[in-house]
């Protein structure tokens, strides 16, 4: 066994928190607007818009491109080399087969040699593969890939308005390194509610499914009581927050949900408009735009929100900054 590869042994029960060192983001080249949508279906840019805040999504690619075109991004924003990185983890429901994960392709793609596996929570699938990896820091892993990609393309039935206008595909991606001391995780809540499983579903090869209304109604309530309680849990409150990284599904849920946190539009990252509902992939996308366009500074206080299927829900607060 290489060094590398034994990750945790020589340092299990030493307790490190972690940092985001690098951070990068992929979209598909090809654009699907809301006039390409009112040519082929019957409903129109207006009603789009109005209720979903979404004006074109990207379309294509794999999940596995995806995933490893947004993680090269961040292995070279942290000035990672591949044999650094001791953990793969990738959130999607989209894998691009049953078996095996679609980690072990992303390994393979970027040259790591290190454990890698898959994490389906849905919508949520991101803030869950954060807290897990960030959570290996605490029992010797150096250095961790965190990845959510999604292909929702090819799980929705592009004759059906109802889904067809809403999805799209994607992947972000952050570096997590492990430092000593607190570091930048300070609080989560990962959540489920598996009674609700069929509000929103996808059977094996089939399409998504979903109880829209019962959905956004379910979503905005989840949302409220997960990021109340990862604040609560970093013992800070809503009016600390500095960012706030909504899950990207409907900009009348995050307007909704914002409300009743207390945090301004302002200060709230959104992508939606450009890339629809991309599941797993839309936090780190949100996230990645927001860093890139100058909208995070060091030290802020940064909240993700996540919802999905499951029901699922995850919060997690970060300190930002090298
Ligand atoms: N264009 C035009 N009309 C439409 C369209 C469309 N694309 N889609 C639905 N309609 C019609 C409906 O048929 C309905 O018509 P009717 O009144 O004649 O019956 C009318 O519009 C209203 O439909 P609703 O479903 O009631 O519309 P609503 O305001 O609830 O919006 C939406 C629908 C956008 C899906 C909303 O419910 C929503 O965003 N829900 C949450 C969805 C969500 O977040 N899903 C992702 C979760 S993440 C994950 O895990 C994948």
């Amino acid at each position: 066994m290489s060094e590398r590869s034994g990750a945790g042994g020589s340092h299990l029960g030493r307790t490190s928190g972690v940092a985001v060192v690098g951070w990068g983001v992929a979209l598909p080249d090809t654009a699907v607007t809301n006039a390409d949508l009112e040519a082929r279906l019957d409903t129109s840019d207006r009603w789009i818009t109005e209720r979903t805040g979404i004006r074109e999504r990207r379309i294509g690619g794999t999940t596995g491109q995806l995933a490893a075109a947004a993680a090269r991004q961040a292995l070279i924003a942290a000035d990672a080399s591949p044999g650094s990185v001791e953990l793969l983890v990738l959130a999607t429901s989209t894998p691009d087969q049953q078996i095996p994960a679609t980690a072990s392709a992303v390994q393979d793609a970027l040259g790591l040699s290190c454990g890698a596996f898959d994490v389906n929570a849905a919508c949520s699938g991101f803030v869950y593969a954060l807290v897990a990896g960030a959570g290996t820091a605490g029992v010797g892993a150096r250095r961790v890939l965190v990845v959510g990609a999604d292909v929702m393309s090819r799980i929705t039935d592009q004759g059906d308005r109802s889904t067809a206008v809403l999805f799209g595909d994607g992947a972000g991606a952050v570096v997590l390194d492990a430092v000593e001391g607190p570091g930048q995780l300070l609080g989560w809540d990962l959540g489920s509610d598996g009674s609700l499983r069929h509000l929103l579903q996808a059977d094996v090869g089939g399409y998504i499914r979903m109880e829209g209304k019962e959905v956004f109604r379910r979503a905005v309530r989840v949302m409220v009581d997960s990021a109340e309680a990862a604040m609560a849990r970093a013992g800070l409150t809503l009016a600390d927050v500095d960012l706030l990284v909504p899950h990207q599904a409907n900009t009348r849920i995050i307007t909704a949900a914002c409300e009743r946190l207390g945090i301004p539009m302002e200060r709230t990252a959104m992508v939606l408009d450009r890339t629809g509902n991309t599941s797993a992939a839309s936090i780190p996308l949100a996230l990645g735009d927001a860093a890139q366009s100058g909208m995070l500074a060091k030290g802020d206080v940064v909240l993700l929100v996540g919802f999905g299927a499951g029901m699922s829900w995850a919060s997690a607060v970060l300190r930002w900054g090298p």
